[in-house]
């Protein structure tokens, strides 16, 4: 049986980092979420805790489901052998996606850092919604190579969360800047990154090493 090469070994890895520390924060760290609740302190309109947070359980829990499904479709060695798990599993993927951009347009105008990361994270919803639906449509039009690179860039926006928690320890715990201003620094520059970091995936990829 054909191995996976050393970098799908190395998005796995990364993958189930994001989704147990996703899960791990939610459940073990800060349950109810009243640490990061906390930071809200300039909202211009009133948060119902309670659905915030039924909304961010949610959010979570489809994220959690795009990072799985989305890593399962990106194994070229799946592909070769299961094409029709592939396009149920790209379904699942597209779904998931279009949930967590949902509960994320609830979430997105009580976002820490105010109406700047409202903005981030509505260009963040915008921006995967379009990246996605262009993946698709390459497919539908039997474009492989193009449909690869797109869900690539699509792919990338599964990992916003993990890499905001990073930025914001990083500038707020070794730096010293304050979580707000850390937090929406973090947004930012993960955007900027994922962005960049799947630019540069699609661009060396020459043949298929996911
Ligand atoms: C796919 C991986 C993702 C996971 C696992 C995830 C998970 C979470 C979690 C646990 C929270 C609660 C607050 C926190 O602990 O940070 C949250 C908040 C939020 N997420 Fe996500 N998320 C993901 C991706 C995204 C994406 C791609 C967007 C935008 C398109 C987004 C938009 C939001 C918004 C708007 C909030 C509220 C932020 C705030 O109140 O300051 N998330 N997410």
């Amino acid at each position: 049986m054909k191995k996976h090469p050393p970098f799908y070994m190395l998005i796995t890895f990364i993958c189930i980092i994001s989704i147990l520390y996703a899960l791990s924060n939610i459940v073990i760290v800060d349950p109810g979420a009243e640490a990061f609740l906390s930071h809200k302190t300039d909202l211009t309109r009133e948060l119902k805790p309670q659905i915030w947070l039924t909304v961010m359980y949610m959010h979570s829990a489809f994220a959690c489901v795009a990072m799985a499904s989305g890593l399962i479709n990106m194994s070229t060695r799946w592909y070769e052998r299961r094409r029709r798990f592939h396009r149920m599993n790209g379904y699942v993927y597209v779904s998931s996606v279009f949930l967590v951009v949902l509960t994320s347009g609830y979430m997105a105008p009580y976002a820490t850092g105010g109406k700047i990361s409202s903005m981030g994270f509505n260009l963040l919803n915008i921006l995967w919604l379009v990246v996605t639906a262009t993946a698709l449509v390459h497919i539908w039009k039997k474009r492989m190579i193009q449909h690869r690179h797109w869900m690539i860039r699509s792919y990338a926006f599964c990992f916003t969360n993990a890499l905001i928690h990073l930025f914001t320890f990083v500038l707020h715990q070794v730096i010293g800047i304050a979580y707000v201003t850390s937090y929406t620094i973090g947004l930012y520059g993960a955007i900027v990154l994922l962005i960049a970091a799947s630019e540069v995936i699609v661009r060396v990829e020459k043949r298929p090493f996911l």
